[in-house]
């Protein structure tokens, strides 16, 4: 062979299994599991030698629970402050969708079990359901496959079927009954604002109003975490306290939703009669439908809640069209475009006629995030942090709120153990506020990006910047090739159930699928 021909072949010889090293490299960098993944075992475990000073958490609702459980394990006090904090028991009255139907994700159900390990236990206890994470969900009439074939019999992830309510109930019990409750203080009463050091970085005290109108101060504060939900009252705070935050910090669109509930007492022997097919009745849904589809923006879901009740959410951008009464339930489902099986709408009948349903009917608010992760240095005080719908507020469709305060928790506590305990550190470091919103950010992000491109699809949305075409015309190749392919429905359950990261769809094997699908949308 002359020479020439022969470092040819070699080099495309190298040249090839570089290429090959390149895709595998590639392959392995997206299909590996996310950092919040990587770091869900730390949560639950207390460090040795705890701050000194109270972790102020303002508000008490799933982000509060949350955050207050896990300070617990890092300093010394726990002050939770809530109106409504003093009875678990109490219907919560001041959060607009304590009535919605709610879904959970595994990441939610992983990270619970984790903060409290009697999580399942209380739940059951509570009438609640833990099943594998099978939500039936449908685009277009096709079922969305859930990934059974990746585990092995008995061993698929779970997710939890409960009304919101009475899982809330669950949780402000466990919250109250594990061993690191002795440093939580429930404190009835409503955060007003904050006041600062003298040297201006960091949070000195809050300043609270208590239930008989009496002003008081939470001193000796180590940090301060804002969960107050869409209320996002930290923004206010710190604007009070003279902090110059950048006006552009808040950013929103609005997607013009509504969800309505319907919640059914549905006593056994009226259950027996309901033509639910066997398999069904233990999923997580009984039957859900979402669409891909930019001018048909509707999600459905009906599910066997917790004692003896069933819930039927409808999300749409039709407030004034939605059903509102019983007989109108039926006749709006058919009068739509949506595929429903006939099962399901003489389920909904037999519902709608024997029983007297409960309607819980929603106008959303604009969908909102504080990127408290781009405030310039310094612009934070060193000890604040937001945690749950105060720093992200997301359209519900993924149904991924409570796992985003799981994901918002795991980037504190993982931050707070990597602080060296030896050396007692008297408060939490200068930079500490910036690295929490920036590693909470590094996880959170894609789900604003993805929920608000899909929403700009629907002509009610008003959108803020982007257009979110391109997001859209993959986002309808990758509906189709869940469908028809088993490696793409598995990495988009796990993208779903926030067990692994969006970029798992970057992937060479799956990307290659889902670009030669053609949409069916
Ligand atoms: C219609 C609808 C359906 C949803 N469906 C799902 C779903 O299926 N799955 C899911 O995971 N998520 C869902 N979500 C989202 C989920 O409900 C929220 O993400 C979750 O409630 C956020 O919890 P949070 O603690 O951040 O805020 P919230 O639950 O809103 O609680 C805020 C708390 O702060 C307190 N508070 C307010 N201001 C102050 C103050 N100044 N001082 C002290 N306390 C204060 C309030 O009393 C309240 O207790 C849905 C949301 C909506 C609107
Ligand atoms: C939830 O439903 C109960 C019972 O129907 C009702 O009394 C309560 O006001 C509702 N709460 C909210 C926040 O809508
Ligand atoms: C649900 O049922 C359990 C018993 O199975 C009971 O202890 C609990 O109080 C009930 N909860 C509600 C909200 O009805
Ligand atoms: C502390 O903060 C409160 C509420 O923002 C404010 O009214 C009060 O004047 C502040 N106190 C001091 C000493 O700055």
């Amino acid at each position: 062979m002359p020479l020439t021909l022969y470092s040819t072949s070699l080099a495309s010889a190298a040249c090839l299994l570089l290429t090959a090293a390149t895709l595998v490299v590639w392959q392995k960098s997206c299909k590996c599991e996310p950092t919040w993944i990587k770091e869900l075992h730390a949560l639950g475990r207390p460090r040795k030698h705890k701050f000194p000073g109270t972790a102020v958490i303002c508000g008490g609702s799933i982000a509060g629970i949350v955050t207050a459980r896990i300070c617990a394990d890092h300093f010394q006090r726990v002050v939770v402050v809530d109106p409504e904090i003093e009875d678990p028991e109490k219907p919560k009255t001041r959060i607009m969708q304590y009535n919605a139907s709610h879904a959970f994700l595994t990441l939610f159900v992983n990270g619970a079990r984790r903060l409290w390990p009697t999580f399942d236990a209380e739940v059951k206890a509570a009438g609640g359901r833990i099943v594998p994470a099978d939500v039936q969900i449908h685009y277009a009439g096709a079922l969305l496959p859930t990934p059974f074939g990746d585990y092995a019999p008995g061993q698929f992830p779970d997710t939890l079927v409960i009304r919101r309510a009475v899982g809330q109930t669950v949780l402000h019990r466990l919250l109250l009954k594990h061993p690191t409750a002795a440093n939580i203080t429930p404190l009835t009463g409503t955060v007003r604002g904050v006041n600062l050091t003298s040297d201006r970085a960091s949070i000195e005290s809050a300043v609270v109003r208590l239930s008989d109108g009496k002003q008081i101060s939470v001193n000796d504060v180590a940090m301060i975490a804002d969960c107050t939900g869409g209320a996002q009252s930290g923004l206010k705070w710190l604007n009070a306290a003279g902090f110059p935050l950048p006006d552009n910090l808040r950013c929103h669109y609005n997607g013009n939703l509504c969800y309505l509930t319907l919640c059914f007492d549905v006593p056994p022997d009226l259950a027996s009669e309901l033509p639910i097919p066997e398999a069904l009745k233990k999923t997580a849904f009984v039957y859900a439908s979402g669409s891909p589809i930019d001018d048909l923006s509707w999600l459905i879901a009906l599910a066997i809640t917790d004692n003896n009740t069933m819930q039927f959410l409808i999300g749409n951008t039709a407030y004034e069209d939605l059903p509102r009464t019983s007989r109108q339930v039926t006749p709006f489902l058919k009068a739509s475009k949506l595929p429903i099986p006939s099962w399901v709408l003489d389920v909904l009948d037999i519902l709608c006629e024997r029983t007297e349903p409960s309607f819980d009917t929603i106008r959303l608010p604009a969908q909102s995030y504080v990127r408290y992760d781009t405030a310039p240095a310094k612009a934070l005080p060193c000890n604040f942090i937001a945690v749950g719908d105060a720093n992200m507020n997301l359209n519900p469709v993924y149904g991924q709120g409570f796992a985003k305060c799981i994901m918002n928790g795991i980037a504190l506590n993982s931050l707070l153990h990597a602080i060296d305990t030896k050396s007692i550190p008297s408060a939490v470091p200068g930079d500490f506020s910036a690295r929490y919103f920036k590693k909470s950010a590094s996880a959170v992000q894609g789900l604003w990006d993805s929920t608000r491109f899909h929403d700009y699809g629907s002509p009610s949305c008003e959108p803020m910047e982007g257009t979110g075409t391109f997001v859209r015309w993959f986002e309808h190749k990758l509906v189709t090739a869940v469908m028809e392919d088993k490696e793409v429905a598995s990495t988009f359950w796990h993208v779903r159930h926030l067990l692994a990261a969006e970029r798992a769809f970057l992937a060479p094997t799956v990307l290659w699928k889902i670009l030669r699908t053609p949409s069916r949308f």
